[in-house]
């Protein structure tokens, strides 16, 4: 299995280009389902969830093209028809948003079969509200052996559906699902994050009728077809919070590009805070850490426009040099600290109790091996090896090749030192 190998003290200096946002490249490649037409994705990651979604799209009769074009590495998807409503566990169980395909395949042709995604390692995260919208638009729900059995042989008709919690991914299921139902639905206390204005704005090129994305209510009046379109995936705040926090974390200077500031102030401000230079700019924003150490500050995760429960891990890691003691708050997902112990293998003091994680910064962090244990906790590592004494090694990495495009060439180009370990071999760095 591959590692990563970090030598910790170099700063960096340069520039890095954010990638097009995985969480919502994935939910904007199920929306090709939705029409026979050709849906030409561009701003396009390539990732590991990408290409996991693309095998179970292929399966599901859509062909999936990738290329580079003049405008960045694109998707071309194209679901002339839909030659199997049956997304299995092996494939779905890869990847918990693969389970987005099921409201698009009912949508379209009226019955599907697809795996339930699981356990994950961060909390329990059912999808009982995703199958709560889609009964509410009328389809009929059966579950046996671990699979979803749906069927909607008239068609989904459109539903008032107030959500109990607020679900990034019930939100955007519901209008993946909506968008061809006869008649209006709409989404009370619907999730407000970025991913769901961008998954609004596809649709609508789609020829789709949705207003409200971005707020909590969402209308979505139901069309007869959709047709194919082109359209640019938004820049992933994620990755661009965690190289933020990254620059913030070694020092020197980073100018993010090809990214939108305004979708992390929660997290730029709170690196203001810390000490840390700030200077947003028309396509990103510069990072500039000159002090020696950062103060510590508190944090507690939120929905958006809130601190991102998927920046916390790398903050945390973060917090475990600065100067005094922080208080992280997680309050979205349960058990989303299992990097702290890792984090701890490097010699932070971090004491976890229920929802809250007290960090005790440290003057200096020393270098060990580690496990990553989900995607974000992952890359936290990576950040703390960036500054630990001596060699940090991560095993697991397969989280990181989840998310993250190319991460240790974007470090390296800052100065880093990072490398990939292929199979059991000894880091060459
Ligand atoms: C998405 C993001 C993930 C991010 C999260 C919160 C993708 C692929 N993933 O995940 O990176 O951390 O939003 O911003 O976009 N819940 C239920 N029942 C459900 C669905 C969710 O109880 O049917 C709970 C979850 O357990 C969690 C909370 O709702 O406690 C929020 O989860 P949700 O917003 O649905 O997260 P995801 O869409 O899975």
């Amino acid at each position: 299995m591959d590692r990563i190998a970090i030598i910790g003290g170099a700063r960096l200096n340069g520039e890095i280009p954010v990638s097009g946002a995985k969480n919502s490249a994935i939910k904007l490649m199920a929306a090709s389902l939705l029409t026979d037409e050709p849906l030409r994705l561009t701003n396009m990651p390539r990732l590991a969830d990408t290409r996991f979604l693309g095998k179970l799209l292929m399966r599901l009769g859509v062909s999936v093209t990738e290329s580079d074009g003049a405008d960045g590495q694109q998707t071309l998807l194209h679901a002339p028809e839909i030659t199997s409503g049956f997304a299995p566990y092996e494939l779905v169980s890869q990847m918990r948003a693969s389970f987005n395909v099921l409201g698009p395949l009912i949508a379209r042709t009226g019955q599907a079969k697809v795996s339930l995604p699981g356990g994950c390692t961060i909390g329990a995260r059912p999808v009982d509200l995703h199958l709560q919208a889609l009964e509410a638009l009328g389809a009929k729900i059966d579950l046996h052996e671990g699979y979803v059995y749906a069927q909607a042989p008239r068609g989904l008709q459109g539903a008032e559906i107030t959500f109990p919690i607020v679900s990034v991914g019930a939100t955007e299921h519901a209008m993946l699902a909506a968008v061809l139902a006869q008649g209006t639905t709409v989404l009370h206390n619907a999730a407000c994050e970025p991913e769901l204005i961008d998954l609004q704005e596809c649709l609508n090129a789609m020829g789709a009728k949705v207003e409200g994305a971005g707020t909590s209510t969402v209308t979505i009046t139901g069309v007869a077809r959709l047709h194919g379109a082109t359209h640019s995936v938004i820049p992933d705040r994620i990755e661009m919070g965690t190289y933020a926090v990254a620059a913030a974390m070694a020092g020197g200077e980073v100018r993010l590009t090809k990214a939108r500031p305004g979708l992390i102030d929660s997290l730029l401000d709170k690196l203001e805070e810390a000490g840390c230079g700030v200077e947003r700019t028309a396509d990103g924003v510069i990072i500039r850490r000159n002090v020696e150490r950062l103060k510590a500050v508190d944090i507690e995760t939120a929905a958006f426009p809130g601190f991102a429960t998927d920046l916390q891990a790398q903050f945390m890691a973060l917090m475990t040099v600065a100067d005094g003691e922080s208080r992280i708050r997680e309050t979205i997902f349960e058990n989303r600290f299992m990097h702290a112990p890792e984090l701890m293998r490097l010699g932070a003091d971090i004491s976890v109790s229920g929802g809250e994680a007290r960090v005790r910064g440290v003057s200096q962090l020393e270098g060990a091996e580690v496990m990553a244990t989900d995607l974000r906790a992952s890359v936290s590592l990576v950040i703390a090896g960036l500054v630990a004494r001596g060699e940090t090694t991560v095993s697991r990495i397969y989280h990181l090749d989840r998310g993250f495009e190319r991460l240790e060439e974007k470090l390296t180009a800052c100065g880093a030192q990072v490398r990939r370990i292929q199979g059991d071999g000894e880091p060459e760095l």
